[in-house]
């Protein structure tokens, strides 16, 4: 998926560390740099959400390093970020309703986790941090689209513990000099997202009810709205993030989206787009702590990451559904 290079620079000599690597996410950024020849990637995850059949073909390259480890610890921290040049951190539990579920777990791993990545990376002296911020952090501000220096109020833990860990990088950057970039994902999905479990996204959700032809349920009316953003678009944000040499571009946040929302209704239409029958959708209550509207405004990614998602969401959802046929839900493994 990933034969186009978006980065300039020879990253032959670099040493990547990608927390999460086994998760959905983390698993494109670890594929883009095995085809592209990175210097060596070492992998941290505890599998909490992510499967080693995510990455299998990938361990297999010789330049891959695979640690079974837990971010809550900072010796397993500090053994990671060995010799390691830029940190790509992704590992988290994501998810509001997990968040509202049990903010305890969520803290310790999103907050506690996060600074043990960022102490561990600055003893070990690792030039660069980019890290998986979220969308979540606009909160409860209504203004469309969103602009990165206008939040509101979180409303639920995750996106507290999102926004504690944009307050302690630039805190971090500060104090430590340390080079760190936040990536605000909004609704990342494609290949490889879990559909499993309580707290599957609606992309991964919606094509398992079409390939049981089932109807799906939508919590709320389903005229809330995302700015969905195919996974290879955060995977370009990503490198292109690590390997920006402008200094105003650095210790920065980004929004990483395509600048379009669509409706949750109008996502049902988009998947069924090709099938026979359309079927119904079930309507539940709306959940506590979803937002309503989402959609960014990526300007500042584009003008200082050089930032150009080159898929849309119909062609994103199109490569997706072609590889749940491949990979049917019910062969994901927990
Ligand atoms: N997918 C989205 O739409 C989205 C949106 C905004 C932000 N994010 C953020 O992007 C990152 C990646 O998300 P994803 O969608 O790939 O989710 P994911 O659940 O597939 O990936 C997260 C990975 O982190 C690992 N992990 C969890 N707890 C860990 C721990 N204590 N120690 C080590 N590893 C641990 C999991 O096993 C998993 O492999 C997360 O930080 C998430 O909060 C995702």
């Amino acid at each position: 998926m990933y034969e186009q290079a978006w980065h300039k620079q020879a990253i032959s000599d670099l040493h990547f560390l990608v927390t999460g690597g086994a998760g959905f996410i983390g698993s494109h950024l670890v594929e883009y740099l095995v085809q592209h020849q990175a210097g060596q990637v070492t992998i941290l995850d505890n599998l909490a959400t992510g499967y080693r059949e995510n990455i299998a073909d990938f361990l297999k390259a010789p330049q891959v390093r695979w640690q079974e480890g837990d971010i809550r610890r900072l010796d397993e921290c500090r053994q990671a970020c060995q010799g390691v040049d830029i940190v790509l951190h992704q590992a988290a539990l994501g998810s509001v309703p997990r968040s509202v579920q049990d903010p305890l777990t969520s803290n310790e791993v999103n907050v506690s986790g996060f600074l043990h990545i960022l102490s561990a990376a600055r003893e070990a002296g690792v030039k660069r941090v980019v890290y998986a911020a979220s969308s979540s952090t606009y909160g409860d501000s209504q203004s469309l689209p969103k602009v990165e220096d206008k939040i509101g109020k979180p409303l639920s833990p995750y996106a507290v513990s999102k926004y504690v860990n944009e307050l302690y990088a630039e805190v971090f950057a500060k104090i430590y000099e340390m080079e760190i970039i936040g990536l605000r994902y909004f609704n990342v999905f494609g290949p490889r997202q879990s559909p499993k479990g309580p707290y599957a996204a609606v992309i991964p959700l919606f094509i398992e009810a079409i390939q049981q032809g089932k109807s799906p349920t939508i919590h709320g009316d389903g005229e809330q709205t995302r700015d969905f953003t195919f996974v290879a678009n955060a995977v370009q944000a990503n490198i292109k993030a690590a390997l920006v040499q402008e200094p105003k571009a650095l210790n920065q946040v980004y929004n990483v989206a395509v600048g379009k929302r669509t409706s949750l209704n109008q996502l049902w239409h988009l998947l069924n787009a090709d099938e026979a029958n359309l079927l119904p959708v079930h309507y539940g209550p709306a959940r506590p702590g979803d937002v309503r509207d989402s959609l960014a405004d990526i300007g500042k990614a584009r003008q200082w990451l050089d930032y150009h998602p080159g898929t849309d969401i119909e062609e994103g959802l199109k490569i997706t559904k072609a590889w749940f046929k491949f990979r049917p839900i019910n062969a994901f493994p927990g």
